[in-house]
C-alpha cells in the first residue's frame, strides 16, 4: 500500500513511543489516603484487601514507608469511637482527638511529608452525616458550617498542609477560607472536594469507618447523602460547583469519584486554571483488588493504566489507596 500517515512508525520501539508519550506517572503526584483509629493494633478493612485502619503507633512507619516511595502528602481519615460520636459531631474539633494527634505526631516524625485532611462531620457524627441532621431529617447547611471552620482551624493548629472539605455544604470554601485566614493560617491550602457526586462508590470507605448514614433515634435519618452530594446525572453543575470554589478561594479542585467521572475532570481542566485533583476512590479500588486477587485481570498493569486515565483527563494529582504500590512499581520500571 501506498501510505503517507503510518501512525505505527512512533510504535515500533520502546525508545520511539517514550519520545511521543504524552502523558506520564509520578509518585510526587499522588496523595495517599490512611485510616487511622484509637485501638493499638492495626486492624485489615475487609472490604479493601491491603488497607488497613492504623493504629496512631504504627502509622508513622506507614508514611515513613510512602514517603522512601516518592510520595509526597497523605491524608488521614479516622474511625472514632462509637462512644464519642454526637448528633453535632463536636469532637471534629476537639484539639487532642485523634486527627490532630495524628497530624502533630507525623509533622514531628516525617516532617517533609505534607499533610492534607478531611473535613466533614460523618466519622464523628452518630446519624452517619456530614452535617447536621435537624430534628425534622434536615442536613442543615449554614449550622454545619460553623463546625466545619472550627474542624479546619484545629487540624491546621495541628499542622496539616492542606484542609480539604468533603462536606459539599454551600458557602464552605469561602467560610473556612476566611476562618483560617483569621487565625493566622493564610499559608494554609484549601483542596475542595469540589463536584463530588453521591455515589455508591463510597461503600468500601463507609464500611471503613462506620460512618454510613443510619438511624439511632426516633429522628428521620435521610438514608442517603442525595441532598448535598451531586447528582451522578449532572455534569454543567459541576461547571457551577467549580465557578464558586474558586471564587470562594479554593486552591485545589477536586472530582470525586474518578473513574465514572472522567468526563468532569476534562470539562473542569478546561475551565479553569486551578489544580485539578482526582480522587481514584474506595470502591474503585475494591473492584481491581477483588478481580486481581481471583487472577481476572493484572493489577499492576491495570492500576497504572487507571491512574494515567487520570493524567490524560487533564487531574495532576490523584488520590489513591494504590499510591504506595503504584510508587513502587513506578521505581521499577
Ligand atoms: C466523608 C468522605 C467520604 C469519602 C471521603 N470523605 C465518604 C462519603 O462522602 O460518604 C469517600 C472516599 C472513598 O470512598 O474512598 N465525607
Amino acid at each position: 500500500m501506498e501510505l503517507t500517515y503510518r501512525p505505527r512508525r512512533l510504535r515500533r520501539t520502546p525508545a520511539l513511543r517514550a519520545l511521543v508519550r504524552e502523558y506520564s506517572l509520578s509518585a510526587a503526584d499522588f496523595i495517599y489516603p490512611l485510616f487511622v483509629h484509637e485501638g493499638a493494633e492495626v486492624e485489615p478493612i475487609g472490604a479493601m484487601p491491603g488497607a488497613s485502619r492504623w493504629s496512631l503507633a504504627a502509622l508513622t512507619g506507614e508514611v515513613q514507608r510512602a514517603y522512601d516511595l516518592g510520595v509526597r502528602c497523605i491524608v488521614l481519615f479516622p474511625k472514632v469511637s462509637e462512644g464519642l460520636k454526637t448528633e453535632d459531631g463536636a469532637e471534629c474539633f476537639n484539639a487532642n482527638g485523634l486527627i490532630p494527634r495524628a497530624i502533630s505526631q507525623i509533622k514531628e516524625a516525617v516532617p517533609e511529608m505534607s499533610i492534607m485532611t478531611d473535613v466533614a462531620l460523618d466519622p464523628y457524627s452518630c446519624d452517619g452525616h456530614d452535617g447536621i441532621v435537624s430534628q425534622d431529617g434536615v442536613v442543615l447547611n449554614d449550622e454545619t458550617i460553623e463546625l466545619l471552620c472550627k474542624q479546619a482551624v484545629v487540624q491546621a493548629e495541628a499542622g496539616a498542609d492542606l484542609i480539604g472539605p468533603s462536606d459539599m455544604m454551600d458557602g464552605r470554601v469561602g467560610a473556612i477560607r476566611e476562618a483560617l485566614d483569621d487565625e493566622g493560617f493564610e499559608h494554609v491550602g484549601i483542596i475542595s472536594y469540589t463536584a463530588k457526586y453521591s455515589s455508591a462508590y463510597y461503600g468500601p470507605f463507609r464500611e471503613a469507618l462506620d460512618s454510613a448514614p443510619r438511624a439511632a433515634g426516633s429522628k428521620p435519618i435521610p438514608k442517603n447523602k442525595d441532598t448535598y452530594q451531586m447528582d451522578p446525572a449532572n455534569a454543567r453543575e459541576a461547571i457551577t460547583e467549580a465557578q464558586l470554589d474558586e471564587q470562594e478561594g479554593a486552591d485545589i479542585m477536586m472530582v470525586k469519584p474518578g473513574l465514572a467521572y472522567l468526563d468532569i475532570i476534562h470539562r473542569l481542566r478546561q475551565e479553569s486554571e486551578l489544580p485539578i485533583a482526582a480522587y481514584n476512590v474506595s470502591g474503585e479500588y475494591s473492584m481491581v483488588k477483588a478481580a486481581a486477587e481471583r487472577g481476572w485481570i493484572d493489577e499492576k498493569a491495570v492500576v497504572l493504566e487507571t491512574l494515567l486515565s487520570f493524567k490524560r483527563a487533564g487531574a495532576d494529582l490523584i488520590l489513591t489507596y494504590h499510591a504506595c504500590d503504584a510508587a513502587a512499581w513506578l521505581k521499577e520500571a
